[in-house]
């Protein structure tokens, strides 16, 4: 019996890897995470399954679910959003599977900074703009930032952030913000990437409030940096015609002349 933890990914339902499609066909208990998991991956749960959606319950009540596929011997398929390396809640989950010497395995997701990137059609790593690119969020109820993990702090690199969790801060991001990046620096706001009613907004940090207008709901993942949107960057040296490199070597003298042997 294995619990199998699989990044559902941001809404698509056709945005979840084969992997983790199959994993859900084959398990007999589906857990997912309520809202931000789309109904239609249910669909791919064997006739019979036992589905429950998670989001009303505690930790110790998912707990004893999961304890009680065990003792049954029928594999779990743990659907969360996205992916699972952030945000999902899972670690606490595994040290508990730990504790009890339960297996499991994990399935990565398509996560929704790379969904909100895609609805932009948007590379947020270019030459000579931004190389790294910040996944964070700002405090809420039931998480607060550990000490120096600030936005200041963040956007003091000059990085590219993906602010998740936060659009309803938007104010106070933006504040946050402008001193760095400058009130001209281009942002986006994407809600609900990848599914039907996903909505895009691209403004400055200056015209952003009065861009997105009546309040929305709060799915939604805040893209910062001037690779947004940039026109004016280098070519990446990879590709330039005169590279020298393995798989294309150039000139008289390449330095891996055996590279196609
Ligand atoms: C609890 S976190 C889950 C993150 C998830 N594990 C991931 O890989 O993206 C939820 C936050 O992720 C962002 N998010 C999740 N799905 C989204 C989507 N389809 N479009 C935009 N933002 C999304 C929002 O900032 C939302 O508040």
């Amino acid at each position: 019996m294995t619990v199998h933890f699989i990044g559902a990914g941001p809404g698509a339902p056709d945005l979840i890897t084969l992997r983790g499609r199959d994993l859900i066909a084959a398990c007999p208990v589906c857990l997912y995470a309520g809202s931000l998991v789309p109904q239609a991956l249910l669909a791919h749960c064997p006739s019979g399954a036992r589905i429950v959606n998670t989001a009303p319950m505690s930790l110790d009540e998912i707990m004893a679910e999961i304890a009680t596929a065990h003792a049954a011997g029928q594999d779990v398929a743990r659907l969360h959003s996205g992916d699972l390396s952030i945000w999902s809640a899972m670690g606490e989950q595994l040290r508990r599977l730990r504790a009890l010497n339960i297996p499991y395995d994990v399935t990565p997701g398509v996560p929704s900074f790379a969904a909100a990137a895609a609805a932009l059609g948007a590379e947020l790593t270019l030459p000579g703009v931004a190389q790294s690119v910040i996944l964070t969020r700002t405090s809420g109820r039931a998480t607060s930032m550990p000490e120096g993990e600030t936005l200041a702090a963040f956007a003091a690199t000059g990085a590219t952030l993906a602010i998740h969790l936060s659009v309803h801060m938007l104010e106070a991001v933006v504040a946050e913000l402008t001193p760095h990046y400058g009130a001209d620096c281009p942002v986006a706001v994407v809600w609900r990437a990848s599914w039907p009613d996903q909505r895009v907004v691209k403004a400055t940090l200056d015209t952003l409030e009065t861009a997105i207008g009546a309040e929305m709901e709060r799915t939604a993942l805040i893209l910062v940096g001037r690779a947004i949107g940039a026109e004016e960057f280098d070519e990446s040296r990879l590709y330039a015609g005169d590279y020298d490199r393995r798989y294309r070597p150039v000139g008289t003298d390449p330095r891996f002349p055996d590279a196609d042997q």
